[in-house]
Formats: C-alpha cells, structure tokens, sequence
C-alpha cells in the first residue's frame, strides 16, 4: 500500500511534529557519525521553506537507570543540527509539561523546536517504548499533524512514532520515502544479476535476511565473523574464531538449502590475540590452528568474492569482512567498499549499521546508490518484514484527518 508523503501535506503555518532519528554514536560529548542527522535535513528543510512549525522528536540511547539519563541527553545533537542547518533549534529539555507546550505555542512559521530524548519516558514504565496510549495522545496533541522521517526506528512500535501516527494525519518524511524506495523496488524487483554479501558477528542475527534472499538473489556471499559457524558446520577446524555452536545445525541446514548460492571464505587472516598489532598470517580455510582465531577474509576470497561481483546489477552489502575497526584485518572491508563503487551500472545499498559505518569511515560516502540509516530496521526490511513505523502511517487514499477517520474530510 503506497503511503502519504511529505508533499501530500498541507503544513503551511501547521504544527507539524516530526520523528527523526537521531541516535547518533557520540564519544566523550563529541559525535563520532553525524549521518542520521545529515540525512533528516531534506525534510527539516523543506517543511521550514514551507512555513511550518517544526517539532522534533527523537530517542538517544536506552534508558533503563537514573545514570542513563545525563549521558543520553539530546542537546549536543541538537546543537550540531543547528550547525547543519544554520538555523536557530530551540532546545526544551523536557519531554512534556508547561515549558514545552509554552515553546510550542509560541512558535512562528518555520521556527524548529526540537523535545529532550523520548526514551527518557521510559524510566517510568518504559512509557515510550512501550508505545504507552497516554503519551502517544499526549505527543500528538502537541502538533496538528505528523511526519515519520525515522527509518532507523521502523521496527520499533513505540509512541514517539505508532503512538503518534495512530493519532493524526500522517506521512512519511524524504528519507523514509528515499529508505523504502531504495530497499523496497531494489530487493522486491533487482535487476539481475543480484548479489548480497554479508557478514558481521552472528548469523543469528542474519537468519531471517539469508531466507529472504536466498529466494531473491543469485548468489550470497558470506564473510565476517558469521562465516565460522559456516566453516565449522561442514567440518573444518576454525581455532577460537567466532562461533555460534548452537546454530550449526542451522547453518548446515542453509547450505543444504542455498542451491550453491552461498559462498564462503576460501582463505582467511588469523592471528592468536584479538588486538590491534597483533601478529597475523593469511591461511586457507582448512590451514587454521587450534590456538588461531579468523578476523578477516584473505586474498584469495577477496579476488573470489570480486570475481563474483564483476557485472553484478544489484548489490546488497550488510555487515563488515572483518575487525575492520583494526587497521591489519581491514583489508577484506576495504576491498569490498571499493569493487562496490567501482561497479559500473549497478545499484548499491548498504544496510546501515557497521558496514555503513566502514563506507563513511573510509571515505566511500558518495560512491554508493544508498547507504542506509538504519541498523536493526534494515535487517528487518531485508527480511521481508513490515515496519510498524511505516505500516502506522496513513494510506494514499486516506482523508486529512488520517487512517480510520470517518468525520468526511
Ligand atoms: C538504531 O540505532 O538501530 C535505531 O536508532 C534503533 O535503536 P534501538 O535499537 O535502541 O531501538
């Protein structure tokens, strides 16, 4: 079901409260990615060009404790929104009561007034995450309409974006429109040949994406810390690398299944010590050593894995090769970031998270169709699961007032 869009919103003057994502990685008070807030600016920008009220809402962290509270607060993100913009963000760092609704009520057209973190509801009883009715209502009652530009939140029914949205007229923001097309028309209808490479810790938490795109793509290879369980499923010595032992079975069961889709590492970079400078060497698959741990994919797999990129017209890339955070077991990361820009005529999405983390850091960010903002929900998307965040939102054919409104508008 096609859904409402920024456009098909009359927010001229209106209140209009917006989710953004804005659960930036920040170190020491210093944000180390400010990508989720980069990409939120096409929406923000256009509803002030529009003359809109701008309320922004968004989560920052997990808050289980009192401690949690201080170190997730969102002014330091709100101030690096107001560089980007170079507009006045004014800051309440308050998640309801009179000081914020005065602020809101005394906004001018194109003014942007920007709440303290959601999740600070969720000391008393997991309020927000728990998409508590009261504080969904409370929420839209700030506003006069609702915009979801929060991808990276999709896969959470929470009351900063169900609660809202099952409340007033809604529509999805620029980035969720872009995050939807990109995935949705590029792994529902790949032009082919269509490539997936993943990697990342666990295949537990690839599972359901593996299922969904072994029906979908020619081939899947597999690298990162996923492919021991895989390696060590059809019998080899893997040393200490990574390993979820009770997914082998599972594991076994994928490889049966997968057609000779899937393919594995055929060499791989071990080393005895998980740290920076350690000493390491490259080894074929079957070469490992007891006392050996795998931290990246070694030459002959990256030549591989390239060889089975070359003329590919879809790629979907989700998880890192390897501890690309360290410089001597990056190279496998690289290699990919780098055949990826490179393709010729091909869409390339990355699905948020680490490896979309590895592009930026290593300076791929405009080399690629896509690279997604979000982390779980984009795993979610490629599992062909639907997003309550996106689902919540009014339909195309829905009235001014939203979805089950029957007052005729
Ligand atoms: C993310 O970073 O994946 C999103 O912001 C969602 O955060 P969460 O996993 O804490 O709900």
């Amino acid at each position: 079901m096609k859904k409402k869009t920024l456009e098909d919103l009359n927010v001229a003057g209106k209140k209009v409260l917006v989710r953004v994502d804005f659960n930036v990685p920040i170190i020491d008070g210093v944000i180390s990615d400010d990508n989720r807030i980069v990409q939120a600016l096409a929406t923000i920008n256009y509803l002030t060009d529009e003359k809109a009220k701008v309320i922004l809402l968004s989560h920052l962290g997990r808050i289980k404790k009192e401690e949690d509270i201080a170190k997730n607060s969102l002014e330091v993100v709100a101030k690096r929104l107001e560089e980007l913009l170079e507009k006045k963000v004014n800051f309440i760092p308050y998640t309801r009561g009179p000081e914020l609704e005065k602020a809101i009520n005394e906004m001018k057209e194109s003014e942007i007034v920007m709440l303290q973190n959601t999740r600070y509801e969720d000391l008393d009883g997991k309020k927000e995450s728990k998409n508590n009715p009261e504080l969904g209502a409370y929420w839209a009652s700030l506003g006069d309409m609702f915009v979801n530009d929060a991808f990276g939140t999709a896969h959470r029914s929470h009351a900063s974006n169900v609660g809202i949205a099952s409340c007033l007229e809604s529509a999805a923001g620029y980035l969720m429109e872009k995050e939807l097309k990109y995935f949705g028309d590029t792994v529902d209808n790949p032009q082919k040949p269509f490539v997936a490479i993943l990697g990342g810790a666990k295949v537990s938490d690839k599972i359901g994406v593996i299922e969904n795109l072994l029906k979908k793509a020619d081939k899947i290879l597999i690298g990162g810390g996923m492919a021991y369980t895989f390696m060590k499923a059809l019998g080899h010595n893997i040393g200490t690398s990574i390993c979820e032992d009770d997914k082998l079975d599972l594991a076994t069961s994928i490889l049966e299944n997968a057609n000779d889709k899937i393919i594995l590492p055929v060499d791989v970079v071990v080393t005895k010590e998980f740290r920076e400078d350690a000493p390491f060497r490259v080894t074929n698959y079957k070469g490992m050593k007891d006392n050996e741990m795998g931290l990246d994919i070694g030459p002959k797999t990256i030549k591989l894995f390239k060889k089975e990129l070359k003329g590919a017209k879809t790629v979907v890339w989700n998880g890192p090769m390897g501890v690309f955070e360290f410089e001597n077991f990056a190279t496998g990361t690289k290699n990919i970031c780098e055949t990826l820009a490179n393709l010729k005529d091909a869409r390339t999405i990355i699905g948020g998270g680490d490896s979309a983390a590895a592009a930026i850091q290593m300076g791929y960010r405009e080399k690629f169709t896509h690279i997604s903002t979000g982390g779980g929900a984009s795993l979610e998307f490629l599992e062909g699961k639907e997003l309550p965040g996106v689902v919540s939102l009014d339909d195309l054919e829905d009235g001014a007032c939203g979805a089950g409104c029957d007052c005729g508008h």
